[in-house]
């Protein structure tokens, strides 16, 4: 049985904290796309750990933790990752596996992504430049270095031919910086990488699920930076929905249970692209400030804004959401009034669909008002407990969305969360 994590937004949702405070319940967490792209923070005895690579259920002794086969690897990163981690205690070589047909992020990936942003100029997607588009690019082109390819005689050999091909696109580029300091730490990651567990991830993840072992799937980016239903090209390059979790761990459909989604009780983005609901004034400086928006991955800060119910009654839609977490309601506690998007306004239709194309320019926002609970909701661990008004503005956004919010997240530590 296999249940799954994953944002229902542009990312940064809080997926870290969330499967941190799950795990327990899991015998195994697995990654299932994305990369170092991804920046989840989670809480350690008062200390901020941001994970980029490895399963936010690490910290947890008796949890194995796999990243498969749909995620795409940085060893450089993994290894400082495993260093970190080492340092609290844990066992990586006994509680992380890797699987087989997971996909490499080399060094000239990275180049080629600064590259490519560089040309893109002002129409530029904003990507983390960590290399995911050009190593998913690589997959689909067929031309990929996997993990299971390091224990291959032949593998320095097939770097090099990747590399030669990558060279050529670089030059097109006219892209002229020095990487060998990438290559030589990337090499000493590779021999780092081949003493950990390294398996057949699906023959792995299945077994245990046969054996009733359970596992909790969690989820990079979100389900609007999703390849195919995000808002193009303005995403990341993998499928971030619960589709991905088939065919980026190798388990059928049928064992996927439960699908919880999480989302903010407001909005960010990072990077380029629409967002039909961002506050490019005090009340949106003001949720970044309080919020603390900035990327856990490239410390950018995150444009804020309101939560937009029509894409999220869309990503609950494609996600098959059972359970909704909202988190960070805390943040909302000192505004006054608080807008959800319940239509957009698309050159003067109103829909509430998102549409193929979602230019920020000709959308509209349409928004309910609500009166906020001036309160401090960071101390409440009951559901009763929780603001009347506070209530009111989940219920209706249940109702909006058809999935029940089930958790509020009211802060960034691992207790922080209260069951409704
Ligand atoms: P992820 O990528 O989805 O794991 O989210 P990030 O870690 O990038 O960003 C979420 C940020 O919000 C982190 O700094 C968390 O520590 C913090 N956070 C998570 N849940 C809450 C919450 O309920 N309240 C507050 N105030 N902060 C939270
Ligand atoms: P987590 O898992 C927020 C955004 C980038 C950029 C776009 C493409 O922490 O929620 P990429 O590097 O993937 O080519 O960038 O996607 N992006 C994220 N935004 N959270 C993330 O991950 C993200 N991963 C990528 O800012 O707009
Ligand atoms: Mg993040």
């Amino acid at each position: 049985m296999v249940d799954v994590i994953l944002g229902l937004q542009w990312g940064d949702e809080g997926k870290g904290k969330i499967v941190d405070y799950f795990a327990p319940r899991y015998d195994i967490i697995a990654r299932f796309q994305g990369g170092p792209n991804a920046g989840h923070t989670l809480y350690v005895k008062d200390k901020k750990i941001v994970l980029h690579q490895i399963p936010s259920g690490i910290f947890h002794q008796n949890t194995i933790n796999i990243i498969g086969n749909g995620v795409v690897l940085d060893p450089v990163t993994l290894k400082r990752e495993c260093e970190l981690v080492s340092s609290f205690g844990i066992d990586v070589k006994k509680n992380l596996f890797i699987s087989k047909r997971t996909n490499l992020i080399v060094p000239t990936h990275r180049a080629l992504d600064k590259a490519s942003e560089l040309q893109k100029g002002e129409s530029k997607i904003g990507s983390t430049l960590k290399g995911i588009g050009p190593s998913y690019m690589d997959k689909t082109g067929r031309n990929a270095l996997r993990v299971g390819d390091i224990m291959s005689k032949s593998f320095t050999t097939q770097y090099i031919k990747l590399r030669l091909k990558h060279q050529k696109l670089l030059d097109n580029f006219h892209f002229i910086d020095d990487i060998s300091d990438w290559e030589e730490e990337f090499f000493e990651a590779i021999d780092f990488l081949r003493t950990l567990n390294i398996v057949s991830g699906e023959y792995f993840i299945n077994e245990k699920i046969n054996s009733g072992k359970k596992v909790l799937a969690e989820g990079a980016q979100g389900s609007m930076l999703d390849i195919d239903f995000g808002t193009f090209p303005f995403v990341t390059s993998s499928n971030t929905i619960s589709a991905g979790v088939c065919t980026g761990l190798g388990v059928a459909p049928q064992k996927i249970n439960e699908v919880l989604g999480v989302t903010k009780a407001y909005c960010t983005r990072v990077g380029g692209g629409p967002f039909p609901t961002e506050l490019n004034d005090e009340t949106g400086e003001n949720l970044r400030k309080v919020g603390n928006e900035f990327g856990a991955t490239t410390g950018r800060p995150r444009r804020c804004g309101w939560i937009d119910l029509v894409a999220l009654k869309y990503t609950v839609m494609l996600n098959g959401v059972t359970k909704v977490v909202m988190t960070k309601a805390d943040v909302l506690d000192s505004f006054k009034e608080l807008n959800v998007c319940t239509a957009y306004n698309i050159n003067g239709e109103e829909t509430n669909e998102v549409p193929f194309q979602l230019m920020q320019s000709e959308v509209k926002p349409q928004y309910k008002n609500f009166e906020g609970w001036n309160c401090d909701s960071g101390k409440i661990k009951d559901g009763e407990n929780l603001p009347v008004k506070m209530q009111h503005y989940i219920k209706f956004i249940n109702q909006y969305i058809g999935a029940p919010v089930a958790y509020v997240s009211n802060g960034p530590q691992r207790e922080q969360i209260i069951k409704i």
